[in-house]
């Protein structure tokens, strides 16, 4: 009910923004609204964005999270493609990282310790012996400063955190700025950014959870997706990389061509088995090294919805939401059981820090991180 409430709101606000054409109408496409009180007493917001087509990109300031993402269908009808919470009491109790930034190391370090230039850091453990998505309160969990910079009739949200020397173990101020931009080509894009004032490792990504046919429409089994890699990285029991980049040929984690996503993910696999689906980091063919490239595209026969997942990172982890049980309650009431949605997180790859044969993801002082992924979205 309450989710049905929210898309009329949303598609109220859609059609308002439709029928004016000047750019007093340019300051609708974005609202805000307060979305609720911290655990101490701070306020976070909802940012609404709408470009010109009427698609619509909710964003919380707490933890960044992207609380809703609303196209069309091919029969033009709207509706929402991720996984989240009607209110921010979700996102504060949230174990899976809906929609969330995560920061300052996204994905795995094994051991929860690294070294640079021949000093240990010992970081906080929340995944077992190891540190997982930025540790025990990562940046999924802080409240950024949020300023509205909307340009070009485009709707843009800027995110700014300072992450402390020390802050779960990690070493260095760290200035972290994120820019979400909603293009009138039905594009979400996400630029990343970081500055430190100590050598330290960063690995920023989102953690949306995709289900193109709406949360709560079953699992995502039959999407057809195509993963622009010639190899992956095999996992440990842990989940942590093994160092080996493996070829796909001949194994599950082939989707050179478009392949239903259920179609080999409950074969006799070792990996597979390690994962209990896909978990698992891909290592993304790169025309140009430095510029963005495509790392995947997944269609939903059912809705019709496309979505291509563009990136300057060099890996993509492809999540099928294997440890969500049906015993979250998102959006709506909706219980978010296994493999109901997948999550694309453009990466470096996991466990890099202790990985010296894999991409580095030292930053320096002086240095400037900056990263890009887009998610456009189409129908077919
Ligand atoms: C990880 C999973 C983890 C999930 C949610 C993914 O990025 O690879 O192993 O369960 O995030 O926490």
């Amino acid at each position: 009910m309450k989710a049905r409430l929210t898309i009329a709101l949303l598609l109220g606000v859609a059609s308002m923004s439709a029928t004016c054409a000047n750019s007093a109408e340019m300051a609708k496409a974005m609202e805000k609204k307060s979305f609720g009180t911290t655990p101490d007493g701070k306020t976070a917001d909802l940012y609404t964005l709408t470009n010109k087509n009427g698609m619509q990109v909710a964003i919380t300031n707490y933890g960044g999270a992207i609380v809703s993402i609303i196209v069309p269908d091919k029969n033009g009808k709207l509706g929402d493609v991720v996984l989240g919470y009607d209110t921010l009491d979700g996102y504060v109790t949230d174990k899976n990282y809906f929609g969330a930034l995560i920061g300052r190391y996204g994905n795995r370090i094994g051991n929860a310790q690294f070294k640079i230039d021949g000093i240990t850091y010992t970081l906080a453990k929340n995944n077992g012996k190891n540190s997982l998505h930025g540790g025990i309160k990562g940046f999924n969990k802080a409240l950024w400063d949020a300023k509205d910079i909307s340009r070009n009739g485009e709707p843009a949200l800027e995110l700014k955190y300072t992450s402390k020397d020390g802050e779960e173990g990690f070493p260095g101020n760290l200035s972290v700025t994120v820019v979400y931009t909603l293009t009138n080509k039905n594009e979400l894009k996400i630029d990343y950014s970081a500055t430190t004032d100590k050598k330290t490792v960063v690995n920023l990504t989102n953690h949306s959870y995709f289900n193109l046919s709406g949360p709560g429409s079953g699992d995502i089994l039959k999407s057809v997706l195509r993963v622009n890699a010639d190899k992956f990285t095999p996992v440990d029991s842990d989940l942590i990389p093994t160092g080996e980049l493996k070829s796909v040929a001949g194994t599950p984690f082939d989707f050179r061509e478009p392949t239903e996503i259920g179609a080999r993910i409950d074969s006799d696999d070792e990996q597979l088995k390690l994962g209990k689906g896909y978990d698992h980091n891909f290592v993304l063919n790169k025309e140009k090294p430095a510029g963005l490239s495509l790392a995947a595209r997944v269609e939903d026969p059912a809705s019709g919805r496309v979505l291509e997942v563009w990136t300057t990172e060099p890996g993509v982890q492809f999540y099928t939401a294997n440890f969500l049980d049906g015993s979250v309650h998102g959006k709506g009431g909706i219980a978010y059981g296994k493999r109901t949605a997948f999550c694309l997180e453009t990466q470096h790859f996991p466990d890099s820090p202790n990985k010296p044969s894999f991409p580095s993801v030292l930053l320096s002082p002086g240095q400037k991180y900056h990263t890009t992924t887009v998610y456009k979205f189409a129908t077919k």
